[in-house]
């Protein structure tokens, strides 16, 4: 069974060819993200635009790449949301447009489910499990059972990938922020800025909106922003926000009973967060399961196996299907 996934939920375009459940033939991404750096952030007109101009050769490559002709693909999954209105459309019209010239079924994917479903190419998906998502736009604790999911707890506010990005932006590191700190994190003093847990009344509930403005605070008393500042900061910054998402996530699952965890999202590849939470889980007896770095960010291969999954329990999108960009985790619970 070939399935091709299709992913443009901003500022990737991405298509991949899934054989079966397991087997990546292709996995092609094209990012605009050089675009959107002198501008601090995405600008979602320029990432539709890339989208665009983009889908076609994408979807091209990822055939040409799997050595497979289009007529002998079986399935088109297809990010239905959350995201940017414009860039989820490009994807959503060409998966329809090419489902109905191929006579093939077409599925429309929760790109949150994707991150999570990453863990399981190549892998069995647990029976029960916690799901970490975690990205640029996402926070989010969840329980996986039978299928079904609830979800524990959310950000109140900022996304932890965007805290990563405003910190670095406060810093003057650029945009994406999350692999910058990550990297200059490890030459800092994690003990140089001590940072507050936010109190939230739910234990499984973020907030990363406090840290930032204590960032913000911090930069404006510094006279010049130095290298070894930023890195003490980043240092510091980096190991308040993974030992809470470490703390949350493990409590999580000893309350819930479970052994399993699966993270998902672009922060999934912050190697602080990979090492701790593993060690940490270890200790308890919790296994640990993070999407190789090649698929932590958004790509087809994630949309392809959840797309796959939902075919298989017998899920079908007409030519309705329409892009929805406030489309939530718990969206179909
Ligand atoms: O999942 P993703 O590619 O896009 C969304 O769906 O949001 O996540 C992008 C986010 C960005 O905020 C970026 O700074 C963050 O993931 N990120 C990281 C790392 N690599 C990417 N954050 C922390 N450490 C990293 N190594
Ligand atoms: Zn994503």
């Amino acid at each position: 069974m070939l399935t091709l996934g299709i992913e443009t939920s901003c500022d990737e375009t991405s298509c991949a060819v899934l054989s079966g459940p397991d087997t990546i033939k292709s996995n092609i991404v094209s990012s605009s993200l050089f675009h959107h750096q002198p501008f601090g952030g995405v600008v979602p007109e320029i990432a539709s635009r890339h989208c665009l101009e983009q889908m076609d050769v994408v979807y091209k490559e990822a055939l040409k790449k799997a050595r497979v002709r289009a007529h002998e693909l079986d399935l088109i999954a297809v990010t239905r949301g959350p995201g940017l209105i414009g860039s989820l459309l490009v994807g959503v019209c060409f998966a329809k447009t090419l489902s109905y010239q191929l006579k093939i079924p077409l599925i429309g994917v929760n790109h949150l489910e994707a991150h999570l479903a990453a863990n399981f190419i190549g892998e069995r998906e647990p029976e029960r499990y916690i799901g970490l998502l975690i990205s640029g736009g996402h926070t989010s604790i969840s329980l996986h059972e039978k299928r079904r999911m609830k979800l524990l707890g959310e950000t109140a506010d900022d996304a932890c990938g965007e805290a990563y990005d405003k910190v670095a932006k406060l810093l003057g590191l650029g945009y994406p922020g999350g692999p910058v700190i990550d990297h200059l994190a490890k030459e800092g003093d994690i003990r140089a800025f001590p940072f507050t847990r936010p109190r939230l009344d739910n234990p499984y509930d973020f907030s990363f909106s406090g840290i930032k403005t204590a960032v913000l605070y911090l930069v404006r008393k510094q006279k010049k922003i130095s290298l070894a500042f930023q890195r003490d900061l980043a240092a510091s910054f980096q190991h308040a926000v993974v030992s809470w998402v470490v703390d949350k996530t493990l409590q999580a699952a000893e309350a819930e009973r479970v052994s399993d965890v699966a993270v998902g999202g672009g922060v999934s590849a912050n190697s602080e967060l990979r090492l701790k939470l593993s060690a940490e889980a270890e200790t308890r007896g919790i296994r640990v399961r993070f999407p190789s770095l090649d698929l932590t960010g958004d790509n087809g291969a994630m949309i392809a196996r959840r797309g796959l999954d939902l075919f298989k329990s017998g899920s079908r999108e007409g030519l309705r299907l329409t892009g929805n960009p406030g489309l939530r985790l718990d969206a179909a619970c």
